[in-house]
């Protein structure tokens, strides 16, 4: 039997933490008229992130899911990097600052900025931005005009160029993922 490298009380503690920080957060669904509670978004990039690991028995599985679960706190809830870093430590809490953008910088910079900030991560932290991308990438948002969803696009394939070495197999679902999507 294969060991894991990562364990299901660090899942329970950053997956618990991650529904108080998003309560009463929602995000639109395929069609109109259907919501989702935040939480399910942190959820569908963790199992990406899990189902990655089993290829890499040499990364921090523990860090990689809590990264996943909580990777939104920073940016979208009024956690704070000092909260984090007192419940999860230091690795934890740098892995979702990296993957937070940084809104005092233009919009069109945010998102190349995050990336490089990922890209002296470990890879464990790679493999959220990853999966993130592929789960975002599971329908296009109703209210997204052609333009939008093109650049979201396009950007998916940057952070696939400069991630995907981090898990081929994510590597693969994450183009998958582009390839069909599609306004
Ligand atoms: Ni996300």
């Amino acid at each position: 039997m294969q060991k894991t490298n990562w364990s299901q009380d660090a899942y329970i503690q950053a997956w618990d933490f991650a529904c108080l920080a998003h309560r009463g957060q929602t995000y639109k669904g395929p069609q109109p008229g259907i919501v989702y509670e935040y939480s399910n978004h942190p959820a569908a990039v963790a199992i990406e992130v899990i189902h990655a690991l089993q290829h890499h028995p040499e990364y921090d599985g523990d860090l990689a899911i809590q990264c996943a679960l909580l990777h939104d706190t920073l940016e979208d809830t009024p956690v704070t990097f000092a909260e984090l870093v007192e419940t999860f430590g230091q690795a934890v809490a740098e892995g979702v600052s990296a993957l937070s953008k940084d809104s005092t910088l233009p919009k069109g910079e945010q998102m190349a900025d995050s990336l490089m900030r990922i890209c002296q991560q470990p890879r464990e932290v790679w493999l959220v931005k990853l999966a993130d991308r592929t789960s975002n990438l599971q329908y296009v948002p109703p209210h997204w005009s052609g333009a939008k969803t093109q650049a979201y696009r396009t950007q998916a394939w940057m952070i696939l160029e400069m991630l995907g070495t981090a898990s081929p197999a994510l590597a693969q679902r994450l183009a998958e993922h582009i390839w069909r999507y599609a306004p």
